[in-house]
């Protein structure tokens, strides 16, 4: 058992910015003002209002979720998931207790490559954030330990200073909603594409294929204390590359056509090319 017990979340009410607590049933969540938000079967708590949707279904469809979640789980963007973990370790060497909030955390593949390889992750109380309902219902499934929210990055439900730490790997955020959350001196941590990122899967799909800026800029209100760059080559099977093909961006550019292409291939080999910046709130 572990000796850290972590303090109960604390989440803002959506719909009037009022603190949300936890009712004795242990099911739902309410506000001083009566909004009330029921916990899922699976544990995570929705706290995005249709009135604050611009779409029926939000973020990344199921069809991008389930290709996400078995690209990652095949192990190619673990090296990544590593190094993101030692930076974490580098921050808690001087916190021990830390409060992460992985933002815009999809089927929250990072947040169960935290818990496993940071070496103090009994004291991280990991927390994520996704505007998709389905990533975070099968996040909190798999993760029944960590809580985690449909909400959005633009207003997070999430009262002023309540995180030590937020994560951002390829995922959109809101530089004054960053600030807002973090507590004083709070990093960030943020894992962007690097130039080179994917250039062999993008000479598929593109006649004249343009690089990543080198380094991604610097949030409003922060500091950048260090960036590494990692990249390694994968070589995706053709199921593998449909389903990289399928959660990147570039997947709209691709007619027909290049996806029977890209099946046919025998071997390709992908550059991965990763920036991982940490940075500190100014
Ligand atoms: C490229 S995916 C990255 C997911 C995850 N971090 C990963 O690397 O596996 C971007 C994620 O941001 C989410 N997203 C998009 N807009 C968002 C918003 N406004 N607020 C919160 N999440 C958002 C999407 O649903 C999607 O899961
Ligand atoms: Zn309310």
């Amino acid at each position: 058992m572990p000796s850290f017990i972590p303090p109960t979340p604390l989440y803002c009410c959506p719909v009037c910015n009022d603190p949300l607590f936890l009712q004795a049933t242990g099911k739902s969540y309410a506000c001083s003002q009566r909004h009330s938000f029921d916990l899922a079967k699976e544990g995570y708590l929705n706290l995005l209002p249709v009135q604050f949707k611009h779409s029926k279904e939000p973020g990344d469809n199921k069809a991008m979720m389930t290709a996400r979640r078995q690209f990652l789980e095949a192990g190619f963007y673990e090296p990544m998931a590593k190094a993101v973990a030692m930076m974490i370790d580098v921050v808690q060497s001087q916190q021990p207790t830390l409060s992460l909030l992985d933002l815009g955390c999809g089927e929250g593949y990072y947040n169960r490559k935290i818990a496993n390889y940071c070496k103090s992750s009994e004291q991280l109380v990991l927390q994520g954030i996704d505007i998709a309902k389905f990533a975070i219902a099968a996040a909190a499934k798999k993760q029944p330990e960590t809580q985690f929210v449909v909400g959005s990055c633009n207003r997070l439900p999430y009262p002023n200073k309540s995180f030590d730490m937020v994560l951002r790997i390829f995922a959109p955020s809101d530089d004054q909603e960053l600030q807002r959350v973090l507590k004083s001196n709070g990093h960030l941590l943020t894992v962007t594409p690097g130039p080179r990122h994917l250039w062999q899967l993008k000479e598929f799909i593109y006649s004249e294929v343009k690089a990543h800026a080198e380094e991604s800029s610097a949030p409003l209100g922060f500091d950048r204390l260090t960036t590494q760059r990692i990249s390694y080559k994968i070589s995706p099977d053709a199921q593998q590359r449909a389903a990289l093909l399928q959660m990147t961006p570039f997947a709209w550019h691709a007619n027909a056509e290049t996806q029977l292409a890209l099946n046919n291939t025998e071997q390709l080999d992908i550059e991965t090319d990763f920036v991982l910046t940490l940075w500190r709130l100014s």
